[in-house]
């Protein structure tokens, strides 16, 4: 059975489809992208159907990885039941997303830094900042989803 991993931020176009486009490139890599589904959505629905932010999509290509066909989408009820792994970019998507999940969700809900070897706490919100902050931001999550892959990888359970 495929293991399905959901990242959520805030507006789903700046870190969340940084996650799914950096760990489905590293499944590809490791030959592995059959056995995952990787998918990213917002808490909010402000960017609903929207590709990702142009800065978003520079960070990524000036690192090989393309976010073409990634559109933003809210999360939804079913994603609580569907995906098993939850990985939220801070603590404010985190608690928004504890607070609207049925009482026993299939998926464990988690700060994607807990897979940070370098440090913790939240993926910071490059929307408002410079370029820079993006390719900050890229390297965290980079970092995150390489430990991730580990984890999961060659983990019998979901
Ligand atoms: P994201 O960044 O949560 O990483 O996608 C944001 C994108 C848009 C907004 C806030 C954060 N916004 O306020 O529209």
């Amino acid at each position: 059975m495929a293991k399905r991993v959901l990242f959520v931020c805030l507006g789903n176009i700046c870190r969340s489809p940084l996650g799914e486009g950096i760990f489905r490139h590293l499944v590809t890599e490791r030959g592995v992208a059959e056995q995952f589904q990787i998918e990213s959505a917002g808490v909010g629905d402000w960017h609903m159907g929207d590709p990702p932010d142009p800065r978003t999509i520079a960070v990524a290509e000036r690192n090989g990885i393309s976010l073409h066909g990634q559109l933003a989408r809210q999360v939804k009820h079913e994603d609580y039941e569907l995906f098993h792994h939850i990985l939220a970019m801070d603590g404010e998507n985190l608690k928004v997303l504890k607070r609207r999940s049925p009482a026993s969700p299939v998926a464990r809900i988690q700060l994607l830094r807990e897979y940070d070897p370098d440090g913790d706490g939240d993926v910071p919100d490059p929307y408002f900042g410079g370029a820079d902050g993006f390719d900050q931001v890229y390297d965290m999550i980079h970092r995150c989803c390489s430990s991730l892959l580990e984890a999961l990888h060659g983990d019998p359970r979901p």
